[in-house]
């Protein structure tokens, strides 16, 4: 495996887009902890030895206190060496951090925050729920641009309330900080969220598509002007910075998730996840039985898995790659599906790689469903 994924599955509280696994109730905490440790000794042959990434995510990892993440990356370092060169990143919610925990953070070899910050305007933050406000943002980025040289922010364009002009003034503020990483994701309505509820009742109208496609594009022009690579089509990073978490993730390296709700992969066919109720987790964990399911991608499933990643991603879509895993017959496949796409200019040959073309970019995901296989 070359990446640990930890889920921590707890938040103060639940904002109202969000359907990631998580409990606001905080009680269970410390058995969730002493379950992680479990978890490790039953999979402990599956830990890798070659580990490139720790990750602390959630839900909001940023409730753990420093002492407790250090255990935890002791604990994985019985199994496999951590060095200073690995990248071990916590993501952390604005309100959760001091100046002080941060430092600490620093000190026990956490090297990358990924913080939530999403606005920096407080209308924005109050209607989605958030429990920071905009000062608290401000102030915890400070702290993590002074303590961290790698750090990544998430925001969220295609907010209601917003417009091109607002969501450009949110980049502005942001880039005032000057952070070598950032996730920035449309605003999605998942379904049991209060925002899918405040939708279906008419209460929230959604931004129309041309609205939030002109604050995409208009990030892409500004970031890569800026000198950022829109390496991934959420995710920009300046030289040196890519996730490599992430850039694992989207490689189709393996990873070992630990933790209710976390998701593995062996790096060839077999997925496998976590239950996603804390209390069955540490119950089964304590019993000493892998609360987990898995299932085995199909050929076609596993040609459009990676489709789907790397059409999003800017190394692109490899033929040789394809005839490699998948054979010739797929490759003709995705050359004729493709066709199309390259004479309206959504997509173009670099070399034997496929891309998606600047002013298709925001069309992404729909250009890849259209290059899928649905059967063997
Ligand atoms: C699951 S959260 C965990 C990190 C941390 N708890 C936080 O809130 O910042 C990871 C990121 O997913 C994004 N996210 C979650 N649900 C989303 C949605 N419905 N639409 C857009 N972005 C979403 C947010 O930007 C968030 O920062
Ligand atoms: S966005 Fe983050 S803080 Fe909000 S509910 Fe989801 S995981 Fe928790």
């Amino acid at each position: 495996m070359a990446a640990v994924y930890f889920h921590y599955p707890f938040c103060r509280q639940a904002c109202h887009y969000c359907n990631f696994h998580f409990s606001t109730q905080l009680n269970h905490q410390d058995d969730v902890l002493e379950a992680f440790e479990g978890e490790i000794m039953l999979r402990k042959n599956e830990i890798p030895t070659a580990l490139e990434s720790v990750y602390f995510g959630g839900g909001s990892p940023s409730l753990l206190n420093p002492e407790s993440i250090e255990r935890l990356l002791h604990f994985i370092e019985k199994f496999t060496p951590i060095n200073n060169e690995m990248e071990v990143t916590v993501e952390v919610n604005p309100d959760d951090v001091s100046e002080l925990y941060l430092k600490q953070l620093r000190s026990i070899g956490v090297n990358r925050i990924s913080m939530g910050l999403q606005s920096f305007s407080d209308l924005e933050l109050r209607m989605m729920n958030r429990v920071h406000d905009a000062g608290q943002g401000n102030r915890a980025l400070e702290w993590t641009a002074e303590y961290f040289d790698n750090f990544s922010v998430d925001m969220i364009y295609g907010i209601p309330s917003s417009d091109l002009s607002s969501w450009q003034q949110n980049l502005e503020q942001l880039l005032t900080y000057d952070p070598p990483h950032l996730s920035c994701y449309a605003l999605t309505v998942e379904p049991k969220t209060v925002l899918a509820h405040r939708v279906k009742n008419e209460e929230v109208i959604m931004l129309d598509d041309d609205t939030v496609k002109s604050q995409y594009d208009s990030m892409v022009h500004l970031l890569e002007q800026l000198g950022y690579e829109n390496y991934e089509f959420s995710n920009f990073a300046k030289e040196g910075y890519y996730s490599v978490n992430n850039s694992n993730y989207w490689n189709g390296k393996p990873y070992m998730g630990i933790g209710p709700a976390a998701h593995s992969f062996d790096g060839k066919r077999k997925r496998s996840w976590n239950v996603s109720n804390n209390i069955k987790y540490i119950k089964s964990i304590r019993e000493e039985r892998l609360p987990s399911e898995h299932e085995t991608l199909r050929e076609n499933e596993a040609f459009n898995e990676y489709i789907m990643t790397s059409l999003r991603t800017s190394a692109g879509v490899s033929i040789d790659r394809i005839n490699q895993s998948f054979g010739i017959h797929y490759s003709s496949y995705l050359e004729k599906q493709a066709e199309k796409h390259i004479i309206d200019q959504r997509l173009y040959w670099n070399g034997d790689v496929l891309k998606v073309s600047k002013k298709a970019r925001f069309l992404t995901d729909g250009i890849a469903s259209d290059l899928f296989l649905l059967k063997n």
